[in-house]
């Protein structure tokens, strides 16, 4: 059963340059809060209470006033720097000692997933190996791509390939056992200097321990990393906000539904709301 969570919201962010030079690129908005939140309510909906969360020594300090130790939301969020950003498995090496031979569910900060999450959560009993998720893409270069066969066995994995052999991107969402920080520590850099997610995939692949599972159609998932990229989800956001009169991503509202906070601590952080819409939401919530 997975119970931790790792987040990686580090990196240069040099495809949102200007944006990224004075705020990191896991907190700029999308639509009506910082990015990272949304990552980590889907963590949240998937019954995680330990994150830790793994970002630059420059960051860090916005990332721990924005979320704090988790403890109001019944949660507990930890923090952990990396000194460069010399690869995204990296982040499962630094959360090692924290991780302490247990498997996690692994996210990258700039990944945004909506819909029916049912896939996600019935993978959440993971025991042994690492289980990925497919998603048909329309740009099969700019993700990790995964070749299944007819029978859903994983053939071949490879980071932004040139001739992809299929159109299915592997979203950055991962779940991994226990041995994933050995792993991650064992790993060579490529070519262009960092180690690669899909080198970690392909190391439980030799060992015929990784399974794939496509996401269908009920899901959405959106990486906000490039200009085009972040105002879509902040429209996507936007569009799905208005429609139904939910907000989406409010921690606090996973986390009560949740059942780690009770609704006089909920009234407590409606209280707290700086934002009077906001306040009023978190207070309708249990009006209804
Ligand atoms: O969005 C899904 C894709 O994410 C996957 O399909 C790819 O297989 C995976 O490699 C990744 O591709 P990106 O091109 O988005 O990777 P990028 O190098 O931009 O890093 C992903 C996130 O991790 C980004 O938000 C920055 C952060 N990061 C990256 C590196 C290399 C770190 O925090 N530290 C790092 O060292």
């Amino acid at each position: 059963m997975i119970r931790k969570g790792v987040i990686l919201a580090g990196g240069r962010g040099t495809r949102l340059d200007p944006l990224t030079r004075v705020v990191s690129k896991q907190l700029l908005p999308v639509y009506d809060k910082p990015m990272v939140l949304y990552p980590l309510s889907l963590l949240m909906r998937c019954g995680i209470r330990e994150v830790m969360l793994v970002t630059s020594p420059e960051w860090l300090p916005s990332y721990r006033s924005l979320l704090g130790d988790g403890s109001e939301l019944g949660m507990e969020i930890s923090y952990s720097v990396q000194e460069s950003p010399r690869g995204v498995p990296q982040g499962l090496a630094i959360a090692g000692p924290w991780l302490a031979g247990e498997g996690c569910c692994f996210i990258l900060g700039d990944n945004l997933f909506f819909g029916n999450l049912d896939p996600l959560r019935e993978a959440m009993n993971l025991e042994k190996g690492a289980r990925i998720f497919a998603v048909p893409t329309r740009e099969p270069e700019r993700f990790g791509i995964v070749e299944v066969d007819a029978t859903g066995q994983v053939l071949s994995i490879e980071e932004k390939p040139r001739t992809p052999k299929s159109d299915l991107a592997i979203p950055g969402v991962y779940l991994f056992d226990g041995s994933v920080a050995r792993r991650a520590e064992s790993l060579q850099p490529s070519q262009r200097g960092e180690t690669e997610i899909c080198d970690l995939m392909a190391s439980y692949l030799r060992e015929d321990e990784l399974e794939c599972r496509e996401l269908g159609r009920g899901f959405v998932w959106l990486d906000a990393g490039t200009p085009a990229s972040l105002l879509e989800a902040g429209n996507f956001v936007s569009a799905m906000e208005h429609r139904t009169g939910y907000e989406v991503a409010c921690l606090e509202e996973i986390s009560w539904r949740q059942g780690w906070i009770n609704e006089a601590q909920l009234a407590d952080l409606a209280r707290k709301q700086a934002n009077p819409a906001r306040r009023k939401y978190l207070q309708s919530l249990t009006e209804s």
